[in-house]
């Protein structure tokens, strides 16, 4: 059942004191992979969650966003697009600078898959300070396509992420 699930999920993501630097306590999401029954329990979890939303299209944060989209779309039967770091996506892309938990980048979006009627779902494996995701939702926005939700499978509620974002968020583990 989801309780179980949700369990197993946790029990299956190591935390790492200091990580990349001091004072970040960083949650590692290769455990879930690394379990293949966890795995299949966040796929199960992520599934049951998305079915009600009328999702059209998956988009997934470089780079842990991509681990877990294209298993979610073979599933649901929509298609994935990435957003990727600045300089690694070919044909017409659009830009959107962000700040990280611990330094800062640019994002970018093919273009030439999405419309204003399409119904997006943003995913990633973590919530931190949501910059990345802000970053995310206003790439998707100035296509004018719609954002569903935005779906991490942890949040990091003490860095208030979810207060950047003006979309619907669901996580599934959250630590302080
Ligand atoms: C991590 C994580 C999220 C982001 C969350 O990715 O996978 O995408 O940080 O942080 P934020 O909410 O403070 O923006 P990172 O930029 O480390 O890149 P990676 O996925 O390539 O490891
Ligand atoms: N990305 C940003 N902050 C992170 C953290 N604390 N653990 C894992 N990934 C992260």
């Amino acid at each position: 059942n989801k309780t179980e699930k949700l369990q197993l999920l946790r029990d299956s993501i190591i935390s790492y004191p200091d990580f990349p630097k001091p004072g970040i306590i960083f949650r590692d999401i290769f455990g879930v992979l690394h379990n293949i029954i966890a795995l299949k329990a966040v796929k199960d979890l992520i599934v049951e969650h998305i079915l009600f939303l009328e999702v059209d299209l998956i988009i997934g944060i470089d780079s842990r966003g991509f681990l877990f989209g294209p298993m979610i779309c073979l599933e649901l039967g929509k298609p994935f697009l990435p957003i990727r770091k600045k300089g690694k996506l070919p044909g017409k892309v659009i830009q959107q600078s962000y700040d990280l938990e611990y330094g800062q980048d640019t994002f970018e979006l093919q273009t030439e898959y999405i419309n204003k009627n399409t119904r997006v779902l943003i995913i990633d494996d973590l919530l931190a300070t949501g910059g990345s995701m802000a970053a995310a939702v206003e790439l998707v926005k100035s296509t004018e396509a719609e954002v569903v939700e935005c779906l991490v499978i942890i949040e990091l509620t003490g860095l208030k992420g979810r207060e950047k974002l003006d979309v619907p968020v669901h996580s599934f583990i959250q630590y302080d």
